[in-house]
């Protein structure tokens, strides 16, 4: 029996399998770009690291968030003696009285005019002690519901981008096991990292393999996305072995 190949398909559809590929790539990008935004800045440094997924999942059980935060993001809104005061202050133990006396004049002078309940934005509100208190208690990284909304979020949508993208990809002409182990890898690291995304949450060192999954994860889609679209308009095959 001979299997349907690009060769097979009418322009209207290499038009609509293009177009489809474009765009979930774009969507691939900008989860880049969030990738790049959101975590990547977590331990106060550029770039993405080990230690960022780390603290993501697991937390920073040795920081708390406001201490994480006023090293990364928020870094240039205070100075570094107002910094070392509010550390010093969530190290004695993060008191009401010290607060009053030490932190709340800074927060107030540096930090309320953005993060005050009428600012409009998804930002924590820092006019009040009890708010503040809870940035900086100890972190420990990403709650169980978020981690559940986020994994089937991904299982769901990627699971459903990489069927669609797989059922074009085997269009393309290759050695089978070839075909049958880059039709599975994609599946393979799905379950890599979002596993990993749990595993990490209680044991830090699967940071390694959440980074592995997605690495993973990012090569097949090129090579899927890639391949299709060069045997698609390219390619004049030779045979119709396969
Ligand atoms: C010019 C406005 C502005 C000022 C001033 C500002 N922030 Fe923020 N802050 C933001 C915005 C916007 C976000 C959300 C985006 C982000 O995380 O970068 C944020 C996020 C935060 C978060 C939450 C981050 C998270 O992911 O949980 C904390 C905590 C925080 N800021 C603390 C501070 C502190 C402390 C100061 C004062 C030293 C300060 N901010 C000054 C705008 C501001």
């Amino acid at each position: 029996m001979r299997y349907r190949r690009f060769s097979d398909c009418s322009i209207s559809e290499k038009l609509l399998d293009t177009f489809f590929i474009l765009t979930i790539s774009a969507g691939y990008l900008l989860a880049m770009v969030l990738i790049f935004t959101v975590v990547a800045p977590l331990d106060g440094k550029s770039g993405l690291s080990v230690k960022d997924i780390e603290i993501k999942y697991y937390g920073n059980r040795s920081g708390t968030r406001l201490e994480e935060v006023m090293k990364g993001p928020m870094r240039v809104y205070h100075s570094l003696p107002e910094h070392e005061e509010i550390v010093r202050w969530i190290y004695a133990g993060a008191t009401e009285q010290q607060y009053i006396e030490k932190v709340k004049p800074i927060i107030d002078e540096k930090c309320v005019k953005c993060h005050n309940p009428g600012s409009g934005l998804a930002i924590p509100d820092l006019t009040e002690y009890q708010k503040i208190k809870l940035l900086a208690e100890a972190d420990i990284g990403i709650s169980i519901s978020a981690l559940a909304r986020v994994s089937h979020i991904h299982l769901f949508g990627i699971g459903l981008l990489f069927y669609l993208l797989g059922r074009i990809f085997i269009l393309a002409e290759m050695p089978v096991w070839l075909k049958r182990s880059i039709v599975a890898v994609p599946f393979v690291s799905i379950a890599l990292d979002i596993g990993s995304w749990w595993l990490t949450k209680y044991i830090p060192v699967f940071a390694y393999t959440v980074m592995a999954g997605g690495a993973l994860m990012g090569i097949s889609f090129a090579v899927q996305a890639l391949t299709s679209l060069y045997q698609m308009w390219f390619y004049k095959p030779k045979g119709t072995e396969m």
